[in-house]
């Protein structure tokens, strides 16, 4: 196709969109022959420095890149995009409660919410990789009343790679063997990451892995403070790889997943699992035809269980402290 796909990224002018907006414009989302048109959003403060940002992009004289353009109103910048990825939010700050962190992203996300309700194309697709990822992709969909709710997701898909990546290191084998790895539930530490459901060559990962112990107390922990221990050593949070896997989870659902494997997405609950309908919570998904369908059928033994109670009650947690607040 010839028409450009229009992509919005907010934050553009971060850390994560340094490296996002390139691999989007070098072809990494739709491949080589879908051009791309950019409709990047920040804050007025940040515009100038977006402006040095363009100009790089430029610079690349990328031949997927079929226009770029900035601003820092929604309406404007999300007019007729097919994509979103919502990547900028408010950090926590010194001395900032759980309850102010949710209140200051609510500022953000429900007017993002209403924005691409009015003014996005009919097949928009929403990614929000900005923290706190599920809740804040609840409070988008709460706010876009005519947008189909399937149409919303958070990104879970980095502690996916990172649990594929640990799991390759300890048995050394090659990533490309690892498939059905799962994170259910909350893009923060008490996700469950689940070599259960895994395979490694086609043997059940759990038993691959052979020792309970590494499993719970080494795999898990590793991967859900993996992003603690990145920042620890870079001295700044992971950007580079957060971006990767905004555009695996991207491509994925516009292009679909391989036979035999599935990913992890945060999408709304339909009650799978036990996890309670409606919030955002992150299921082992298979994508067909740009439709994600939550895996079903898979046996969830009694530590599993445990664990993604404790993750849903975390999302409920943040659900309820959002409709407190009146953002949903
Ligand atoms: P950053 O602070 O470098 O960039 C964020 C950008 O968002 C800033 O340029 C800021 O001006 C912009 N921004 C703030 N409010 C905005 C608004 N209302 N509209 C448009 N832009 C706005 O942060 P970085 O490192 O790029 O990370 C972005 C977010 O991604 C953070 O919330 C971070 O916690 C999250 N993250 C999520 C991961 C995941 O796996 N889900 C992994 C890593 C980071």
């Amino acid at each position: 196709s010839t028409t450009p796909v229009k992509v919005a990224v907010t934050g553009a002018a971060g850390q994560i969109g340094y490296s996002l907006l390139f691999r989007i414009a070098s072809g990494s989302l739709f491949g080589p022959d879908t051009p791309v048109e950019l409709r990047l959003l920040e804050i007025t403060p940040a515009l100038k420095a977006l402006e040095g940002v363009v100009m790089e992009l430029d610079d690349c004289a990328f031949p997927t890149l079929a226009g770029v353009q900035i601003g820092d109103d929604a309406r404007t910048v999300f007019d007729g995009v097919n994509h979103a990825l919502l990547v900028g939010a408010r950090p926590r700050g010194p001395g900032m409660e759980r309850g102010d962190l949710l209140e200051a992203n609510g500022g953000i996300f429900a007017p993002q919410g209403k924005a691409l309700n009015d003014v996005a194309a009919d097949d928009i697709r929403i990614t929000v990789t900005g923290n706190p990822a599920n809740t804040n992709a609840l409070i988008a969909m709460s706010n876009a009343p005519d947008i189909p709710t399937e149409r919303f997701s958070a990104l879970t898909r980095l502690d996916h790679n990172r649990a594929i990546s640990q799991l390759s290191a300890k048995l050394g084998v090659p990533v490309t063997e690892i498939k059905k790895m799962t994170i259910w539930g909350n893009h923060s530490a008490t996700q469950y990451p689940d070599l259960f459901n895994a395979e490694v060559g086609g043997r059940n990962a759990a038993e691959a892995v052979g020792d309970q112990d590494w499993l719970a107390n080494t795999f898990i922990p590793t991967v859900a403070k993996r992003g603690a221990a990145i920042i620890e050593a870079r001295g700044a949070s992971s950007a580079a790889s957060a971006a990767s896997a905004t555009v695996d989870h991207a491509r994925t659902w516009a292009q679909g997943t391989a036979e035999g494997d599935w990913v992890s997405m945060a999408v709304r609950s339909d009650g799978s699992y036990g996890v309670q309908e409606g919030i955002i919570s992150s299921f082992p998904v298979t994508v067909t035809d740009g439709q994600w369908s939550i895996v079903q059928g898979l046996e969830i033994n009694e530590f599993s269980r445990t664990r993604i109670d404790a993750t849903v009650a975390e999302l409920v947690e943040e659900r309820d402290a959002v409709k407190a607040l009146g953002l949903i």
